[in-house]
């Protein structure tokens, strides 16, 4: 077993710097492409047999120190009761957005073990299959309510800043319920055996920090809260994290990722000495030559070493138009820099 990733995610020494890359399974591989050219993505993400078969992927093709379970931030949310559709020009839907009491009573929140059985069953492939820790993972509430409320992709999040700032109640019972749903969520993925769990915020970056101090932080406080005991670290990822690093800090989680839009080295310093950072390339930095990637990705792990503890990774998932020979060099040349860096 490699327990690489899981040392440095609990700020141990390492021999090396460990890596992973957001959305390693996808588009970008000619392999997940042929998986896909044979069925729909939610039906890939429902079939536990092919979602842990492109889950493995990456890690056997591009040798990352760890798995990423393969699914969509979205899934639980169809469970809550809202219809999803994924569409190839637009992306995810979700049908009647949320926007009435009605709307948000009429949501439940899922039993994972049984309206998502199909996850936890994959998980357990995996673990039977891996030998590299397993990452589950969960949208935070904020960013699973900005698909909810503009039923999909958006890009000035009106009718999402439109509840938050009504202030008659709505916006928090529809956050106290995504907050529940995720909390169970993830207890059941790491009952499943998921050694490490992820909490993506996307989009928590559009808000200014007094907004997400209130409107985002104390529901993912309340979740990483929750899992406190479990004993399985806790990523907290925000893009578009700059401006928000103060209050990031105070989410208790045991990793904080870090995107591209802060040098590595700033982001050391405002976490502070206790911080375990992922991060931080540009993921269109992976279109560069390969002198190129080499010498950005010594620069990040350089100011890394500098930190409690670092996991390589971009600033936000692998595009599909990325060469993966660019990728597979990329892990390759992380490993041997900061081997020898650690040297
Ligand atoms: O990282 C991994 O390899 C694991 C799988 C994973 C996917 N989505 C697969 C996926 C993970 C962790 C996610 C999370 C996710 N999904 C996020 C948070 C991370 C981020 O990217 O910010 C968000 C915002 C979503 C919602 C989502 N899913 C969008 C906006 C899209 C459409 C855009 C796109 O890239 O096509 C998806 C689809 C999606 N999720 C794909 C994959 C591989 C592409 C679907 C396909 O194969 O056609």
């Amino acid at each position: 077993m490699n327990d690489v990733f899981l040392k440095a995610c609990r700020g141990e020494s390492v021999p090396y710097t460990p890596v992973w890359l957001m959305r390693q399974a996808g588009r970008f591989m000619k392999e997940y492409r042929e998986v896909r050219d044979t069925v729909d993505f939610l039906t890939l993400c429902k079939t536990p047999e092919l979602a842990a078969k492109v889950t493995f992927q990456p890690v056997d093709l591009l040798g990352v120190d760890a798995a990423i379970l393969f699914s969509d931030i979205l899934i639980p949310v169809e469970a809550m009761g809202m219809r999803l559709e994924f569409s190839e020009k637009k992306g995810p839907v979700l049908h009647d957005p949320i926007r009435s009491r009605a709307h948000v009573d009429r949501l439940s929140v899922p039993v994972p073990e049984d309206d998502l059985s199909f996850v936890m069953e994959t998980i357990k492939i995996l673990r039977a299959g891996l030998k590299v820790p397993l990452i589950g993972f969960s949208g935070a509430p904020f960013t699973l309510a900005t698909y909810m409320i503009e039923g999909g992709s958006s890009k000035n999040f009106l009718a999402t800043k439109k509840m938050m700032y009504q202030s008659n109640g709505l916006y928090g019972s529809l956050m106290d319920k995504i907050t529940d749903t995720v909390s169970a969520y993830l207890k059941a993925q790491i009952k499943a055996g998921a050694q490490v769990v992820q909490i993506f915020d996307t989009w928590a970056g559009v808000l200014s920090p007094a907004d997400f101090k209130a409107y985002a932080l104390p529901y993912v406080k309340r979740i990483i809260k929750e899992l406190k005991g479990l004993d399985v670290p806790v990523i907290y990822f925000v893009n578009g994290c700059a401006g928000l690093l103060k209050e990031i800090k105070s989410a208790g989680a045991d990793v904080l990722g870090v995107d591209w839009r802060i040098d590595m080295a700033d982001a050391a310093r405002s976490l502070g000495k206790k911080a375990v950072l992922q991060g931080n390339l540009d993921p269109c930095a992976l279109l560069m030559p390969k002198e190129d990637i080499r010498r950005k990705a010594q620069d990040i792990i350089e100011k890394g070493l500098k930190a409690k503890g670092h996991v390589f990774n971009l600033g936000h998932g692998v595009l599909p138009e990325i060469p993966a020979e660019n990728v597979k060099y990329l892990v390759d040349a992380v490993h041997e820099i900061s081997a020898e860096a650690r040297r």
